[in-house]
């Protein structure tokens, strides 16, 4: 992420999480657009969805500082491994996460706040992966 990214995602998260609707709709979308992965979730999402966005909400807080980012993510991925998630997966999670940004920042959607979290989703996915393959 360039420096311009991290400052358009660190200027947005604040506006798309202030409500607590987001982990909701994420879910929603995600099961709607990829129903085959409802399975690999607990029929109760309430406190999934707590953790989700506690989560979210230290990943990008600490999106300035590469070796806490680095360890949260490393370590989720090995977590998500057990959980039997597959690379493939990470698409349509991707996906449905971008989704609900767009649909919660309207107007403040703009290309490059796109490209900003875009980029973020891609580092995540990348250190996931690696903590997933236990390097
Ligand atoms: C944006 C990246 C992601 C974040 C921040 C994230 C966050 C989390 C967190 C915090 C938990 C709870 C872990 C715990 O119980 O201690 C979790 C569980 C889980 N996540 Fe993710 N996750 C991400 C990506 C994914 C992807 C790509 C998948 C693929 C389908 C996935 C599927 C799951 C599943 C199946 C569980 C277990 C649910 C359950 O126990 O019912 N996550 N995730």
């Amino acid at each position: 992420m360039t420096p311009d990214q991290t400052a358009l995602v660190l200027a947005t998260a604040d506006a798309a999480f202030v409500g607590g609707h987001f982990a909701t709709r994420f879910y929603d979308r995600l099961f709607a657009s990829a129903p085959d992965l409802r399975i690999l979730f607990g029929t109760d999402l309430t406190a999934l969805k707590l953790k989700f966005m506690n989560t979210l909400a230290s990943l990008v807080g600490s999106v300035q500082h590469p070796v806490i980012f680095g360890s949260i993510l490393m370590h989720l991925g090995r977590q998500h491994r057990r959980f039997g998630v597959l690379p493939a997966y990470y698409g349509p999670v991707g996906e449905a996460l971008l989704a609900t940004l767009q649909d919660i920042l309207g107007e403040r959607w703009t290309p490059a706040v796109a490209a900003a979290w875009t980029a973020l989703y891609a580092e995540m996915t990348e250190r996931m992966q690696e903590g997933a393959r236990g390097e």
